[in-house]
């Protein structure tokens, strides 16, 4: 029966040909990357790394769209440092964290504790790490061993990453900062909650530099320093409904040290709250440095016994560092300060501290009702500020 035969074997080459052409075009697309089938035992104690960077060079290396790396929910997986790298063949990755990621139990467990990041993603277009998981960093032995806070690992590190979203996630007890983004566009992050001790040292929430366009909205970030810290190359960022505290408030800089030239610009702080902070909104530049910080705007902010609700420091020295003679400034303009509202923990509501080398120009403080704790007259401070005030405040500034 030779004829039965060949209609057979056509057969299976049309179906081979038909899956391969399938899998060429994509059809695999949404696939999930489980690290549990890549190796990783989610015990809590045993090195996963391996498994991660398995299942990570896999999802990575396919073709299609819409790739997940799953890190599923009831495990708790123990990492030491590692990177993602990019590029990835697809255009769009997702790292889906449900379950808990933990660091060694202190730094003496980790494999090499001087890492500058943890968990580490780098040269990645279209990603989304993106659940109701947790990824903890338990940073209580660095911060006890007084390490300086370079020498310290940031919990997730973003380089290179272009069209960014991170949606969901927890981060607690970061050794250093919890996210830093640099070098990245398009980035959006959402509903997630930063969480460290009011005292734990630089632990900032979010650290961005040399990045543009990026939204921050319907976050909770509580890190006992910086709640946002923009950095020299932040451009276009907006930063929505965040409630900031412990910590010290959402700052711009610093910026200028050793010289250095920033830039930051186009700046949008709007219906922010901050509970308990250090600062409220603050803009702060070293001795010498050169560039501009300019086209901010920190609006509707509602404060709870915030320390220093609003504050420019254009001659900011760190602790420890002596006075310098100050030969230019980075240059502050275009700044509004618009509808603060609630209470400060000090009488100083407001202190605009600018060079006289440089000065800040087109301040605005409007619509500032800011009362003080203890009952007192508030107290506001400007030098070498010129720009418009439209309450009670006016002639704090100089007009132009
Ligand atoms: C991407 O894949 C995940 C997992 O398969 C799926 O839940 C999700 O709906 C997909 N998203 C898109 C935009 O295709
Ligand atoms: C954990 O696994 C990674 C990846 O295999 C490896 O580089 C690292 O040295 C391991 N660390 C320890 C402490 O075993
Ligand atoms: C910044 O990121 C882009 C996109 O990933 C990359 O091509 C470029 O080399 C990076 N630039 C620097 C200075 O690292
Ligand atoms: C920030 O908000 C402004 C005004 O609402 C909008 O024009 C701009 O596109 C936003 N930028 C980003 C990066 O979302
Ligand atoms: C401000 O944020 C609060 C929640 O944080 C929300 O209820 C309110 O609608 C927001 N207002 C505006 C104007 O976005
Ligand atoms: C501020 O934070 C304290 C504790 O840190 C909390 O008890 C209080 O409810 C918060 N207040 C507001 C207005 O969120
Ligand atoms: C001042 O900054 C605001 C907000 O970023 C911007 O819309 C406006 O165009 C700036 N004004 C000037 C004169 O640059
Ligand atoms: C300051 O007020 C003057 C006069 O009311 C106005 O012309 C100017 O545009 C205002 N400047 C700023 C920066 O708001
Ligand atoms: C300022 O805030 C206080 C306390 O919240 C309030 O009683 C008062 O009406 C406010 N004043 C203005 C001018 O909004």
């Amino acid at each position: 029966m030779k004829s039965s035969y060949h209609p057979h074997i056509m057969e299976i080459i049309v179906r081979v040909v038909f899956v391969l052409t399938v899998v060429n075009f994509g059809f695999l697309n949404g696939q999930v990357y489980d690290v549990l089938k890549f190796g990783a035992k989610g015990d809590g104690t045993t090195n996963d790394s391996e498994a991660f960077v398995e299942a990570w060079k896999a999802m990575c290396s396919s073709g299609g769209s819409n790739k997940t790396l799953l890190i599923p929910s009831d495990n708790t997986f123990l990492l030491q440092p590692l990177v993602f790298q990019g590029p990835c063949n697809s255009p769009s990755v997702q790292v889906k964290l449900e379950g808990k990621i933990v660091a060694p139990l202190n730094k003496a467990a980790w494999s090499d504790f001087k890492s500058y990041e943890w968990v580490s993603f780098n040269k990645i277009i279209g990603l989304t790490v993106l659940g109701s998981g947790t990824i903890n960093g338990r940073g209580s032995s660095f911060w006890e061993a007084n390490m300086p806070a370079s020498k310290r690992p940031t919990q997730l590190y973003f380089e290179g990453c272009n069209n960014l979203e991170i949606n969901g996630i927890a981060s607690l007890d970061s050794p250093r900062n919890h996210i830093s983004i640099h070098n990245c566009t398009q980035v959006k992050i959402t509903q997630i909650k930063l969480i460290a001790p009011g005292d734990s040292p630089n632990t900032d929430g979010i650290d961005i530099s040399t990045s543009t366009d990026v939204e921050i909205y319907d976050t909770i970030v509580g890190t006992g320093d910086d709640c946002v810290a923009l950095n020299s190359g932040s451009i276009n960022i907006n930063i929505t409904r965040m409630q900031c505290g412990p910590g010290h408030g959402i700052s711009v800089g610093s910026l200028g040290k050793d010289g250095e030239e920033s830039i930051v610009e186009n700046v949008q702080v709007t219906n922010c709250t901050f509970n308990e902070t250090n600062n409220g909104a603050r803009i702060k530049t070293w001795p010498n440095g050169k560039g501009y910080a300019r086209n901010i705007v920190f609006m509707d902010i509602t404060l709870t016994e915030t320390k220093n609700p609003i504050i420019i420091d254009q001659q900011y020295i760190d602790k420890g560092r002596i006075d310098v003679e100050e030969s230019s400034a980075v240059a502050i303009s275009n700044v509004t300060f618009t509808n603060f509202h609630g209470t400060s923990g000090q009488d100083e509501i407001i202190k605009i501290d600018c060079s006289e080398v440089t000065y800040c120009k087109d301040i605005v403080l409007d619509r500032i009702n800011i009362t003080t704790v203890d009952g007192n007259k508030p107290i506001v401070e400007c030098s070498n500020a010129y720009g418009n005030s439209t309450n009670a405040y006016d002639g704090c500034l100089k007009t132009q």
